[in-house]
């Protein structure tokens, strides 16, 4: 959909990344993996590991708390706050009202959305919508995981991937000239399978078997996903750019899902981007599923990468499958 009514965008970011850094190093102690083998086929070198009793909760409270420092928001002004994860504290209440009791936010709606990877681009929609319409001023974004607490450490296809934090955005109104332009969003069931965490719902309930048999952890068909990404960021940041009568060329920075730096440059090469555009720190992080991109977005923010006016893209994708992109004008 073009937007264009209320001018709305990002009023300040946040994130809060766990101390524990993980190796590749590490890893190969652990599966039988190589430094080497990791980076070269997915540009990861470390990722950040929450120790015993650090929740999702726990990471989306400190990225919130800084979305809000930054962008001048007492937390009793929110309105609505979404948290977007596949791996909430529990399954309800929804790790946004606990984060809603821990900030002071006593005037804001909460709630969870699971869109995995994708999962900040649709919680971005959604508050974006809530503000278009005037119902709503500010509302606070987040993406959390603690994707560790389904990891399969002796998956060697899976765990040398993921890695955990948040991050935050605050959305409200913005004058002219800036805001966002365009969002897409889009899903495809059929490839449910592609991706996902068997056990621990209505159809597989936690029992002795489940755990036994390593279903409460994430499988995936790599190599799928992989051909899946690279045509995917093409085709979103195509769609939201030409809703907006506006090229690859004119973008100052992508920011894309951080899954693997090869996905990335395959994209780079389909877009006609130099990679000096693109956000990446996937070598820092792994894949936080929905905390890659606010993550990566507030770091390019942060360190002056990002001027008033620029041009910036987010693309997600993940299970679901999910995808989604939005343009704006930082
Ligand atoms: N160390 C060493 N060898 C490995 C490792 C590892 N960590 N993992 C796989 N291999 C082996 C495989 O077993 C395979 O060996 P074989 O040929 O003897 O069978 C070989 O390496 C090559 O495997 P491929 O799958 O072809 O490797 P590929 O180059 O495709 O890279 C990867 C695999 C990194 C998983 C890539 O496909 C990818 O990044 N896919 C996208 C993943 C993604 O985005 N997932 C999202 C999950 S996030 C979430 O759900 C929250």
């Amino acid at each position: 959909m073009m937007l264009s009514q209320q001018h709305v965008g990002i009023l300040g970011t946040g994130s809060c990344l766990p101390e524990n850094v993980v190796t590749n190093s590490d890893l190969e102690k652990m599966v039988d993996t190589s430094d080497e083998w990791i980076v070269t086929r997915t540009g990861i070198r470390e990722r950040r590991i929450a120790v015993a009793g650090q929740n999702t909760s726990d990471l989306a409270y400190g990225a919130a708390r800084e979305a809000c420092e930054r962008s001048g928001t007492d937390p009793r002004e929110l309105d609505l706050i979404i948290v977007a994860t596949v791996i909430p504290d529990m399954p309800f209440p929804s790790t946004a009202c606990l984060i809603q009791h821990r900030l002071g936010a006593t005037r804001a709606a909460a709630m969870d959305i699971e869109a995995a990877c994708s999962g900040f681009i649709y919680g971005l929609s959604i508050g974006y919508h809530f503000v278009v319409a005037g119902t709503y001023r500010r509302v606070l974004v987040v993406g959390a995981e603690v994707l560790s607490r389904i990891t399969d450490f002796t998956d060697r296809n899976t765990c040398v991937l993921l890695g955990d934090g948040a991050g935050a955005a605050v959305l409200g109104p913005v004058e002219d000239g800036r805001g966002i332009l365009a969002i897409k969003l889009g899903a495809d069931g059929s490839r449910a399978d592609m991706l996902k965490q068997p056990a621990g719902g209505s159809r597989l309930p936690a029992s002795v078997e489940t755990v036994q048999a390593r279903q409460h952890f994430i499988v995936m068909n790599g190599r799928e996903v992989f051909k899946f990404a690279v045509k995917t960021i093409d085709t979103a940041v195509r769609e939201v750019l030409d809703e907006c009568g506006l090229t690859p060329q004119d973008m100052s920075l992508l920011v894309p899902h951080q899954a693997n730096l090869r996905i990335m440059e395959a994209a780079a090469g389909r877009l006609g981007l130099a990679m000096d555009r693109i956000a990446v720190n996937i070598d820092r992080y792994g894949n936080m599923s929905a905390a890659s991109i606010p993550v990566a977005l507030h770091e390019a923010s942060r360190d002056g990468r990002l001027k008033p006016g620029d041009l910036v893209v987010l693309v997600a994708f993940g299970g679901g499958l999910t995808w989604g992109s939005v343009a704006m004008r930082w």
